[in-house]
């Protein structure tokens, strides 16, 4: 099938705001918005966005589809596709934008500091893990710092979400000397992370979940 894509281009040294630039490309149902994309590269190699997987585990590939942070990887056309309407693709929000579809994740990369984001292993450790807790940890841990969920969020200059993944997964870890301690250290209200937490797989490409159970250890 042919579909148009609105893709908004920027270029720093000619630029003074983005632009949109339509592209006709040809593409299976079944093929991706970064399939697309290629397309449209290939009709003019200027276009810059990144992308390196090309199967939901780098997270370099994260725009805006038609108004939603999303993988470019992971996002069917025929999910994108509306009757009649161009397929829009734009840079993440929130982030300084560089070229085209291409911002500046360094801040992003930076946030996560912020949490401590290492265990630190207890001493008096037993070695041992149930495996409940074991798959409790797996979910948050997949996280792939892809940005969607900082992009997705309204919050962003104060809330880090990835970092937020990151610290409430530790304060689940038994080996982690600081534990449910996190929570508390993070000085984000428990509401506030509560809704988070309920509105995290909704966002994240990768559906990650974390049990409340985290954050009634953390503040009782
Ligand atoms: S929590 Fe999800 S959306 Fe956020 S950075 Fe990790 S994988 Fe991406
Ligand atoms: S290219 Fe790696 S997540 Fe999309």
């Amino acid at each position: 099938m042919d579909v148009v894509l609105k893709i908004s281009r920027f270029d720093p040294g000619m630029d003074t705001a983005p632009r949109f630039q339509r592209f006709v490309v040809g593409v299976e149902p079944n093929q991706t918005v970064l399939d697309a994309l290629l397309c449209a590269w290939r009709q003019d190699i200027g276009l810059s966005f990144r992308r390196s997987c090309r199967s939901a585990i780098c997270g370099s590939c994260a725009v805006r589809i038609n108004g939603r942070p999303a993988l470019a990887c992971q996002t069917l056309m025929e999910k994108a596709v509306a009757e009649g309407e161009p397929v829009t693709i734009e840079p993440l929000p929130h982030f300084k934008l560089l070229k085209d579809l291409v911002v500046d994740l360094e801040p992003f990369f930076e946030s996560l500091k912020a949490v401590v984001p290492w265990l630190i292993l207890r001493e008096d450790y037993g070695g041992r893990m149930s495996p409940e807790v074991a798959r409790s940890l797996e979910h948050p841990a997949t996280c792939i710092l892809c940005g969607v969920c900082e992009a997705d969020s309204e919050t962003s200059e104060t809330l880090h979400p990835a970092g937020l993944v990151k610290a409430l997964r530790l304060a689940r870890d038994p080996r982690d000397a600081l534990g449910a301690h996190r929570i508390r250290l993070l000085q984000v209200p428990v509401e506030v992370l509560r809704l988070f937490v309920r509105e995290l797989p909704d966002k994240c490409p990768k559906g990650i979940e974390i049990t409340d159970d985290i954050l009634r250890r953390g503040v009782t």
